[in-house]
């Protein structure tokens, strides 16, 4: 045990032969101890127990929470004849533009890798899951600054997308949509960031029947665009599809990476969420889109959900409201 001597300085602490023994330096009692072997002291750290915990609490935060996460949802559907979707939010893959970090540098490479592993571990979780998804819906924001990736980069990005979304032997149909990270928004849209991204992850907008249900995906980014016939072709896209329903008129769930309009008091995002979305944009984002567009496309589509993104300070969240 250790003693301190009452009204004595550190250099008057008497030791135990057991606590020398596991540090092997302070053999010598009687010199005054730098800070921090006297802080270890005081604590009395036992340093296999300490090895001990930290091992279990890493094997537990790196493998047992993705894997309760993952196992704790489950189908709301188990009708194995139903088709299964998972919606993914915002991978953004970190990139130079993420933390400022020189592209090349080693740390760079460190940091997109185990931000890369994190992600495909997780994801690893759903493909093993009892029952696999049929098919996958990511909700934008695939990249982090698209905007500015060259084609290089683009292709590199691509790769790391399908490492960390590596289906393994499960045949998974990926459905892409298009964020404010992977092509700017307003006047910073870049039209050729939206080329090369439908390049590598197919159309912006679209329509897809799955199972009983119409997925509607539109281009929220597009819509709020400066250019204009950008704007018009994601609004001509909602007047031609929002009039065509599916043959069998099956409901139809709306996918906008921008949630829709909502007024800053009195509206409610429901017991998932914490806090309500406020309106409110800055350079590369925009909270919700005008009420005149929210109002066009509600009336041209008739969804039964709608499936947003949303992004906060360190978490992405995706949310169905009525
Ligand atoms: C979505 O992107 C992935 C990766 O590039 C691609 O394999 C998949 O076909 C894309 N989905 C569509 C519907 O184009
Ligand atoms: C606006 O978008 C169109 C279609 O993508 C493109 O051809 C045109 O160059 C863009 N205009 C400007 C000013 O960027």
């Amino acid at each position: 045990m250790i003693q301190r001597k009452q009204g004595l300085g550190w250099s008057d602490v008497d030791f135990d032969t057991q606590d020398i023994t596991l540090l092997p330096t302070l053999d010598t009692p009687k010199t005054k101890k730098p800070y921090y072997q006297q802080w270890y002291l005081c604590w009395n750290i036992h340093v296999p127990l300490l090895l001990g915990a930290w091992l279990l609490l890493f094997t537990l935060g790196e493998l047992g929470a993705s894997r309760y996460a993952v196992h704790s949802c489950s189908w709301a559907n188990i009708d194995q004849h139903e088709h299964r979707l998972v919606v993914i939010a915002d991978p953004q893959l970190t990139d130079y533009y993420s933390y400022g970090m020189a592209r090349g540098s080693w740390t760079l490479a460190l940091t997109e890798f185990y931000s890369d592993l994190f992600m495909r571990r997780n994801f690893q979780q759903i493909t093993r899951m009892h029952t696999p998804p049929d098919s996958v819906l990511v909700l934008g924001d695939i990249f982090d600054g698209g905007r500015i990736l060259d084609a290089e980069a683009h292709t590199k990005h691509r790769d790391r997308f399908n490492w960390i979304f590596d289906t393994g032997r499960q045949s998974i149909q990926f459905y892409n949509m298009t964020g404010n990270h992977d092509v700017g928004i307003r006047e910073w849209y870049s039209d050729e960031a939206a080329k090369k991204f439908q390049e590598q992850f197919g159309p912006s907008q679209y329509t897809v029947v799955l199972g009983h249900v119409e997925l509607v995906v539109i281009d929220t980014i597009a819509m709020l665009s400066s250019n204009s016939t950008v704007r018009d072709a994601a609004l001509e896209f909602v007047k031609t599809y929002g009039s065509m329903k599916s043959k069998h008129n099956y409901p139809r769930l709306l996918f906008t990476h921008i949630p829709l309009y909502r007024p800053n008091q009195g509206a409610t995002c429901g017991p998932s969420r914490h806090s309500p979305i406020k309106q409110g944009q800055g350079v590369s984002y925009q909270n919700v889109i005008p009420k005149q567009t929210t109002d066009f496309i509600l009336a041209m589509i008739e969804p039964a959900h709608v499936f947003r993104c949303i992004f906060l300070v360190l978490d992405a969240l995706c949310e169905k409201s009525e």
